[in-house]
């Protein structure tokens, strides 16, 4: 893609300048744009970046394997792997205000970078995956008054005490030219083609306390949900599709007795940039064949609702 080609060079000189012979370290998320920004990182300045992953126990199942190998493997990128789940979930106990899961996560996070930036002996530039749909998402909702929706942690949800300056090379990119650039970079499809993933993880797809417990039985839902929507030839149709898991427990009945157990709600929805969306259609039996899974193979769920809300009026998330 010649535009793109033409964009990654321009980003290339651009990040030379900005940064000198100073270190970058790059926070990846799991998702396509912090691996597009590290790569094209990389490609600028070489072994003066250091790319952390930060494990805060909110990813999805099998997400920190993937990443690992990806860097280390595939592109023999070196990559400090934090395992920060404790610091995380006992910070995110009791927190059940959605910004203010936000803004601890946020907050958490550049802790966790600050502290890697440290051990290097000392980073001047912190670089991010944020998109234009971030910027605007976080600053205000598109023909509405000034509000703020959500506060990204990439964006809005940094605290005002930061150390270190920013680098975020795909400010002005929207997702699919996202996905254009991590081809020319050689991101293998697998990558390229990955559902956005939120940085404030699972912690926002569990409504009210987020606890390991909760983590896990989420993790094991939106696997199957996943694993499903593969097999059936589905994923590349839909722009993101995850379960949530509700603070609300029903009655039902397996075997001969009484269960008391969460419910667990599933997203899908197509887009092409995350600022609208709607719903995805599944037919009935692909619905009921992983209703039935998840409340077979997990534990801790015994009910499953499908969410039909397009974006406006709900968001993609559900907090
Ligand atoms: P919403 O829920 O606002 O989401 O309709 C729009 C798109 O943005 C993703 N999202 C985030 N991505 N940090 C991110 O990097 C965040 O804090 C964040 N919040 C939402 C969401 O998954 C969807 O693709």
């Amino acid at each position: 893609d010649w535009t793109m080609a033409e964009f990654r060079k321009t980003k290339i000189e651009e990040i030379r300048a900005q940064v000198g012979d100073k270190r970058v370290i790059c926070g990846l998320s799991g998702g396509v744009d912090s691996a597009v920004a590290a790569l094209l990182i990389h490609e600028a300045i070489g072994d003066q970046l250091t790319c952390v992953f930060v494990d805060g126990g909110i990813l999805r199942m099998g997400e920190a394997e993937q990443v690992v190998s990806l860097f280390r493997g595939h592109y023999n990128i070196p990559l400090v792997h934090v395992d920060a789940s404790t610091l995380f979930l006992n910070g995110l106990a009791g927190v059940t205000d959605p910004e203010a899961k936000r803004k601890f996560i946020g907050k958490t996070f550049i802790d966790v970078f600050e502290d890697e930036a440290k051990k290097i002996g000392g980073a001047e530039f912190l670089a991010q995956g944020t998109l234009y749909p971030d910027v605007i998402e976080s600053v205000s909702f598109t023909g509405g008054p000034s509000v703020t929706i959500k506060s990204h942690h990439n964006v809005g949800g940094l605290p005002e005490r930061m150390n270190m300056k920013l680098v975020e090379p795909l400010r002005e990119l929207f997702k699919d030219e996202v996905r254009v650039l991590g081809r020319e970079l050689g991101l293998p499809e697998i990558f390229v083609g990955r559902h956005p993933f939120p940085g404030p993880g699972l912690a926002i797809r569990i409504p009210g306390e987020v606890t390991r417990e909760r983590c896990d039985i989420l993790r094991k839902a939106d696997a199957i949900y996943l694993e499903e929507i593969r097999n059936a030839g589905l994923y590349d149709a839909i722009w993101q599709a995850f379960a949530v898991l509700l603070p609300v427990k029903t009655v039902g009945v397996m075997g001969d007795g009484r269960t008391y157990d969460s419910v667990c709600g599933l997203r899908a929805v197509t887009s092409t940039d995350g600022m609208t969306a709607d719903i995805y259609p599944f037919d009935a039996a692909f619905l009921s064949r992983v209703a039935t899974r998840i409340i077979n193979e997990v534990k801790g769920i015994n009910r499953v609702v499908y969410d039909y809300t397009s974006k406006p009026p709900g968001t993609i998330e559900w907090e």
